[in-house]
């Protein structure tokens, strides 16, 4: 039986990584989210002479960014904290030090406020991301009609194929065999002298290069719904110290074969389900090139596309007061509440 709650407004605190975000998300009683309000500070800046996230320093900013921005996205959902049902906080996956800043500040404030409190999986927030999207046609389809959709999750840590049944069943259909997507841009990137984060910087200078210029290798698994993208990193790192092309052909090139490489598995992943939908979440989801390749083989199949809002992309609160309101919403654990301990790694079949 689903616990049923007419109106609700979760307040969520991600600090899973480098973006120190919080959100208030209010769910109706069908299941559909409307962002009440939210902030983030972004810490890139902090992190970008160490070429990459310094978890120390994540820590520290969380710790002196999070109050600030929690009382912002209050007084942006016009709302005072008494009228918060949960505070939803993600525990998992991430590094430890900066999950430990929010875990902290949200169980403190579950416990001076009297709420539940939501230990919520990161990426189950970036599953249930696009039902937040505006047009609210997937969220019909999963919640009203029960359609499950296939699901393309691409992160910095993770490239995942997942077959949506419900709120909290995902089934795994194909996984990385090494590094993910967004580790293969943001290394390259890197290799090119981009600054970090480097995924979305080279996404930029490959708009001036040649995306044929550099002959890169499409991967080969053992299970064909797999990924492995360590061979395209070597390959993309020979052609940088070959010194026979420019940094925007590289970039060009290797994201139009990351593009190609998402795009084939999805079909592949679509073939083999036969489900009706598709959608693509999570920080790499954010790229154009390949949101327009998996809307094209989406297109061929017959398949309806959802592109995650861009601002939902990358990390942000909303997804988890999202993903922590539907599980509430359907009866589901809540994560050990305010004896929750923090998984650095979480996979999403066990949330
Ligand atoms: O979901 P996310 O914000 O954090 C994790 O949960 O990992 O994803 C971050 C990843 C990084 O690897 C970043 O470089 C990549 O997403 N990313 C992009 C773009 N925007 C973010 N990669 C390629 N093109 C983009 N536009
Ligand atoms: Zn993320």
């Amino acid at each position: 039986m689903a616990i049923y709650k007419p109106f609700m407004h979760i307040l969520a605190i991600e600090t899973s990584a480098d973006d120190t975000a919080t959100a208030v998300v209010t769910l109706a009683p069908d299941g559909r989210g409307t962002i009440a309000g939210q902030a983030r500070y972004t810490q890139a800046a902090e992190h970008a002479k160490y070429g990459g996230i310094v978890p120390e320093l994540a820590s520290r900013a969380h710790q002196v960014h999070l109050k600030a921005l929690a009382e912002s996205t209050m007084a942006a959902a016009g709302l005072s904290f008494q009228h918060i049902h949960a505070i939803a906080t993600t525990t998992g996956p991430g590094l430890t030090t900066a999950l430990a800043m929010g875990a902290s500040f949200g169980k403190t404030l579950a416990l001076a406020l009297d709420k539940p409190f939501l230990a919520t999986n990161h990426m189950e927030g970036h599953a249930l991301s696009p039902l937040l999207a505006p047009d609210g046609l997937l969220a019909t389809a999963f919640l009203t009609q029960h359609q499950p959709y296939l699901l393309l999750l691409v992160t910095g840590g993770h490239t995942q194929l997942l077959q949506v049944n419900a709120v909290g069943s995902y089934r795994l259909l194909g996984t990385t065999h090494d590094d993910a997507a967004g580790e293969c841009f943001d290394k390259v990137g890197a290799l090119l002298n981009l600054s970090h984060p480097a995924g979305p910087n080279l996404a930029t200078l490959a708009t001036t290069g040649n995306p044929q210029a550099v002959p890169l290798p499409l991967p080969k698994t053992a299970n064909d719904l797999d990924f492995s993208f360590s061979g395209l990193k070597t390959a993309a790192r020979q052609a940088v110290g070959s010194g026979h092309y420019t940094a925007a052909d590289v970039a060009a090139s290797l994201e139009a074969t990351i593009a190609t490489v998402l795009a084939n598995k999805l079909a592949l992943a679509l073939h083999h389900t036969g489900l009706k939908q598709a959608v693509v979440a999570g920080g790499v989801a954010a790229n154009n090139t390949i949101r327009a390749a998996l809307a094209k083989v989406c297109q061929q199949q017959g398949v309806t596309f959802t592109a995650t809002p861009l601002e939902l992309c990358t990390d942000n609160a909303a997804m988890i007061a999202y993903a922590a309101g539907l599980r509430l919403q359907h009866g589901l654990p809540d994560g050990g509440g305010l004896s929750a301990p923090l998984h650095p790694r979480w996979p999403l079949e066990g949330a």
